[in-house]
């Protein structure tokens, strides 16, 4: 039988590209620039397969133009917010991601930006590299500890529950807001809010980890950082859509908000330069699941869906919406 047709849009990790190569008729995008809509129209004439990244964005305009070849967008990705499901499923296109395998690795990010927020990490790395390092007191940078502080978590999925798992090992109180309060099993102990408002009152830590839908577009606004205690520390390592980010920028003027650690922006690549005056605030750019393991984890896990789907079975992370 003749190998499907597959098209990589990104330099995925080597052993992806290696067991991609053995196994499809593959083309992988070697310039490593994210998919035009234009290219992925034409893919959709050429391949029964993509792999896209978050950086392809199947609207459903750039759907409406797709030819019928195209079978299955499997997501090297946990989010999916680049996608219009509707639209593809429409299309007869089957969806699927990458849950799971990028948890741990996200949630690491997500403590070390807590951790670095806290502590005045960028400051601190500032003034010793550029020798600026020349007295020291007992008042000298002092930061907000962790251990034993209240953690509030919005969305407690595999990433939040990973990042809840850390967090206990830190000594904090996890605190959680989700759609729907977890089994005791996967709590282990969180406090279940029912709103987002009674999660935020008792935040001296707050951490995103809920996905980018229409719903959850600037979850927190102007008023909702000012509903955290004064002083918190936020985190954010799902989507930049989720923060108003002129509302935390007041916020941290006021000093209501002491410090942010940040891995994604409204505007990606490239963040917001309004944020780069302030030393207080500890920014990555998006590399929650940048580590060899979970990058070949997530390559592995995107071909597992492929290799069910073209085997006419149901791939485990088929998503439907
Ligand atoms: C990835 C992510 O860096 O999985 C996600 O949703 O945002 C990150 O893990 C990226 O999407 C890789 O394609």
């Amino acid at each position: 039988m003749s190998k499907k047709r597959l098209w990589i849009t990104r330099r995925l990790s080597d052993a992806t590209l290696e067991r991609a190569a053995r196994d499809y008729d593959v083309v992988i995008n070697h310039e490593d620039t994210p998919g035009t809509a234009a290219e992925l129209i034409a893919a959709s004439a050429d391949f029964d397969a993509i792999i896209p990244c978050h950086s392809e964005h199947f609207s459903a305009d750039v759907v409406s133009q797709f030819s019928n070849r195209l079978k299955i967008v499997a997501n090297h990705s946990v989010g999916v917010d680049h996608c219009d499901i509707p639209a593809l499923n429409a299309g007869g296109i089957t969806v699927t991601n990458t849950p799971d395998v990028l948890s741990d690795a996200t949630a690491e990010l997500a403590m070390l930006l807590m951790l670095g927020a806290a502590r005045n990490a960028v400051a601190g790395d500032r003034i010793v590299r550029t020798g600026q390092w020349d007295s020291w007191s007992p008042a000298f940078m002092v930061g907000k500890q962790v251990t034993g502080a209240r953690l509030g978590i919005i969305g407690m999925g595999r990433v939040g529950q990973a990042f809840a798992q850390k967090a206990r090992g830190f000594g904090m109180q996890v605190n959680y807001y989700n759609r729907r309060p977890l089994a005791p099993d996967f709590e282990r102990g969180a406090v279940y809010h029912e709103t987002v408002e009674s999660l935020l009152a008792v935040s001296d830590f707050l951490s995103l980890h809920c996905p980018a839908t229409p719903e959850t577009v600037d979850l927190l606004d102007g008023e909702r950082f000012q509903m955290l205690p004064k002083g918190a520390v936020v985190v954010n390592t799902a989507r930049g859509a989720l923060v108003d980010e002129d509302a935390l920028i007041a916020a941290l003027d006021s000093g209501h908000v002491s410090a942010a650690g940040l891995d994604c922006f409204k505007v990606e690549p490239g963040g917001n330069p309004k944020f780069s005056s302030y030393d207080n605030v500890l920014m990555l750019p998006h590399i929650g699941s940048a580590t060899r393991q979970t990058r070949d984890a997530m390559g592995f896990r995107a071909l597992d869906n492929l290799d069910a789907f073209f085997a006419g079975q149901t791939p485990k992370d088929i998503l439907t919406k």
